[in-house]
């Protein structure tokens, strides 16, 4: 079986960074010490940079089936191992919807024959498949999806009744998409009235307003509470949001869990003016001081997860006009260098990167021997080395869609190698055509 030493790491695991070796047999870590030695091993010195379980992204949209010429799984799961993201978990917003089991089944059967990447999906909760989701099999995907605002490929829940019956329904992981529809449509009309199409992109947070938020996902939480549903609220993206969520549980006995993405820890409504439809989101960027609420709450753990909702468009499509533009940007092979440079912030430190992007999505969905650098876990891996400055350019992003809201940003971080269950799947710069990326297993 191959073997490969990595050698002279800093191991990031587990809330500390210690120095030692670590020790791949194929698929797996085997060992995990220092002054460790292998004869027949292929050795890889890291002199001294940082080694990480891989990260794990909760929510990203690969746009496969029917979207393929905005991004698909092969070539965003390239994007994601050059980023360090060893696994990801996708939305169901494709064409068709993935909304029963059989295109549910059908995305696992693509995944293993192009990705790069560990995949999971989501399966879409929708007004009208209540019967399909009972049969779901928890074992078989992450979790469940709903948007409870709609977003790309309206599949809003809007139905109350249906709503209900599906928290009632299902053991699995609920993970919402919320912003109040009503609450949009009358803030987009009075724009519209003001402006016609050619709404100033500066206005998309005055139109998906922080009420919406708070309206949608203060009611999710209500529901979720009323029905014991196990809710995941994705993106959240106001301050005040961030109050609806408890830290006084471990992860694993929390009901009531929270994820906030890199780009609304990144940018703020000061950016629109820059970047224009680039940083045009659902949820939209809001105010520097929602941004600041945010990292207070993934700081005192009100925030679990920490993702990208990486979610290609076409420059053509984003140079549309503010209605035409779709929401959505490129962010997977990103989000760890800028992490990093949040870290050389202040806003945090590299453990509890660890923490809100590889331990905790694993225990939050349960997922099976992933997430830790642990002895008889997949070697799911990602090696990052501080002061090597780099620009994000045309040139060096591997997204279909060419392009990302972090252009001309220099990153003092870089992503070296990532290896996807014990495979060197990512080395300097270039991916490796060679794959052995697995679908999750669960622990259920
Ligand atoms: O901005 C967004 N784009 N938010 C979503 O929830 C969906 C995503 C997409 O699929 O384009």
């Amino acid at each position: 079986m191959e073997r490969i030493l990595l050698k002279n790491a800093r191991l990031v695991n587990e809330g500390r960074i210690t120095e030692g070796d670590l020790l791949i047999e194929g698929e797996f870590i085997a060992r995990i010490g220092s002054g460790l030695a292998d004869p027949g091993a292929r050795v890889i010195d890291l002199e001294g940079h940082f080694l990480l379980p891989g990260l794990i992204d909760d929510q990203v949209h690969f746009r496969e089936p029917g979207l393929t010429h905005k991004g698909d799984i092969a070539s965003e799961s390239r994007a994601a191992v050059a980023g360090g993201v060893t696994t990801f978990m996708e939305q169901p917003n494709t064409v068709p919807q993935t909304t029963t089991i059989r295109l549910l089944e059908e995305k696992f059967t693509r995944a293993g024959e192009v990705s790069h990447a560990n995949y999971s999906f989501l399966f879409g909760g929708t007004n009208d498949n209540l019967e399909e989701l009972k049969r779901l099999d928890p074992l078989s995907c992450s979790g469940v999806k709903l948007f409870l605002g709609s977003s790309t490929g309206n599949m809003l829940v809007d139905d109350e009744k249906v709503l209900e019956q599906i928290f009632r329904n299902t053991p699995l992981v609920i993970s919402a998409h919320c912003e109040d529809e009503g609450t949009i449509r009358r803030n987009l009309e009075a724009y519209r009235e003001k402006y016609g199409d050619d709404i100033p992109m500066e206005c998309h947070p005055k139109i998906r307003s922080a009420e919406a938020c708070y309206l949608s996902s203060s009611r999710a939480v209500a529901l979720a509470r009323q029905t014991g549903a196990r809710l995941h609220v994705f993106h959240v993206s106001t301050g005040i949001e961030t109050e609806l969520f408890r830290n006084d549980l471990p992860l694993a006995e929390k009901q009531i869990t929270a994820e906030a993405c890199i780009h609304h820890l990144w940018f703020s409504e000061a950016d629109y003016e820059r970047k224009g439809s680039f940083i045009k989101w659902n949820p939209a960027i809001k105010t520097a001081d929602d941004r600041e609420k945010l990292w207070q709450a993934v700081a005192d753990d009100r925030i679990d997860v920490l993702a990208t909702d990486h979610a290609p468009h076409t420059l053509e499509e984003k140079r549309k006009p503010y209605t035409g533009a779709p929401s959505g940007g490129p962010l997977v092979q990103h989000v760890l260098p800028a992490l990093m440079e949040k870290r050389r912030q202040g806003y945090i430190s590299l453990e509890r990167i660890v923490e809100k992007m590889c331990h905790n999505p694993a225990i939050l969905f349960q997922i099976d021997r992933r997430g830790y650098l642990r002895e008889g876990y997949y070697a799911d891996l990602a090696v990052v080395a501080e002061n090597q400055p780099w620009t994000v350019g045309r040139e060096n992003i591997l997204y279909k869609c060419g392009w990302s809201p972090f252009e001309g940003e220099v990153f003092e971080s870089a992503v070296l190698y990532t290896f996807v269950n014990g495979h060197l799947a990512y080395e300097k710069g270039r991916v490796s055509d060679r794959r052995r990326a697995r679908r999750l297993t669960f622990n259920r």
